[in-house]
């Protein structure tokens, strides 16, 4: 659990509307999770802007993806967050727009009927194909990858799940293969996939050639002392997850 001193501390960084948004979950549970996800990225964010979290701003898409104002000048900085169960990652770059999804590798008895309605015909026949035992995860692999992308674009997974094709069988490696049937387009994009605990997968997708992802896992007990670890090393990302943090 989280003591009620982290989420004062975390609380007070955040805006009228994010604390607006804070008061409207039904559990606390859902609510401590999302106060800690923002706290958490306007500590960050707030890192790499050397401006105290509280003095950010978000603008956000007319699908809801939050950026930096522009007031900030953005510091040139992309970012965005995943959160599942007691799981938040964040990513950050300058390199261009960037979307993370993270899942709990669990079984799922409709997967093979999701599979079939959302996603490609390749995946769909690609997966039928698969093991029971090889199922989750590549089903999860598969849903984290088209996910991370569409985050990234900002665009969501409403629509668009099967113009997205990835990689997904384990232990290939992670790339984006077509965009509406498009591999040239898919070719601007760099995936990487997570295994940010045991049990759980995620990816990052970003909209650059050749990128280079650097990771850090932040175990500490509170995540209001992580040591938010930089280094802009040319074109690479920064990932920082926040793991074992119990909400
Ligand atoms: C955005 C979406 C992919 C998030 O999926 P999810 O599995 O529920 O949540 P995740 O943990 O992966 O990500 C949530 C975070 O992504 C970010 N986010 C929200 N909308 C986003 C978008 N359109 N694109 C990228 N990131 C988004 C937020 O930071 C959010 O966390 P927070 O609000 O707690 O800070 C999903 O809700 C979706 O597709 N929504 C449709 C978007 C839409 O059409 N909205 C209608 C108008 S508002």
């Amino acid at each position: 659990m989280v003591s009620s001193d982290v989420l004062t501390d975390f609380m007070v960084t955040l805006s009228p509307l994010e604390k607006e948004r804070a008061g409207k979950f039904r559990f606390d549970l859902h609510r401590n999770r999302f106060i800690v996800g923002r706290g958490l990225l306007r500590t960050i964010l707030g890192r790499y802007l050397q401006i105290g979290p509280s003095k950010l701003d978000f603008v956000y898409s007319p699908q809801g993806k939050p950026a930096l104002d522009l007031k900030f000048g953005g510091g040139g900085f992309h970012f965005n967050l995943a959160h599942t169960e007691d799981l938040v990652l964040f990513v950050v770059t300058r390199v261009g727009p960037v979307g993370i999804d993270v899942e709990s590798i669990r079984p799922l008895k409709e997967m093979g009927d999701l599979v079939a309605r959302f996603f490609s015909q390749r995946e769909n026949e690609l997966f039928q194909k698969l093991p029971p035992d090889r199922k989750p995860t590549a089903f999860f692999n598969l849903w984290t990858r088209k996910e991370a992308l569409l985050k990234a674009t900002g665009e969501g997974i409403t629509r668009a799940l099967n113009l997205v094709e990835v990689s997904f069988l384990p232990d290939e490696p992670a790339c984006v293969l077509a965009i509406s049937g498009d591999s040239e387009k898919a070719a601007s994009w760099s995936l990487h996939a997570l295994s940010p605990a045991p049990g759980f997968v995620g990816a990052v997708a970003i909209q650059a050639r050749n990128t280079t992802l650097c990771c850090w896992n932040n175990n500490d007990r509170l995540p209001i002392s992580c040591q938010v670890r930089e280094r802009q090393c040319g074109r690479s990302l920064t990932y920082l997850a926040v793991s074992d943090t119990k909400l």
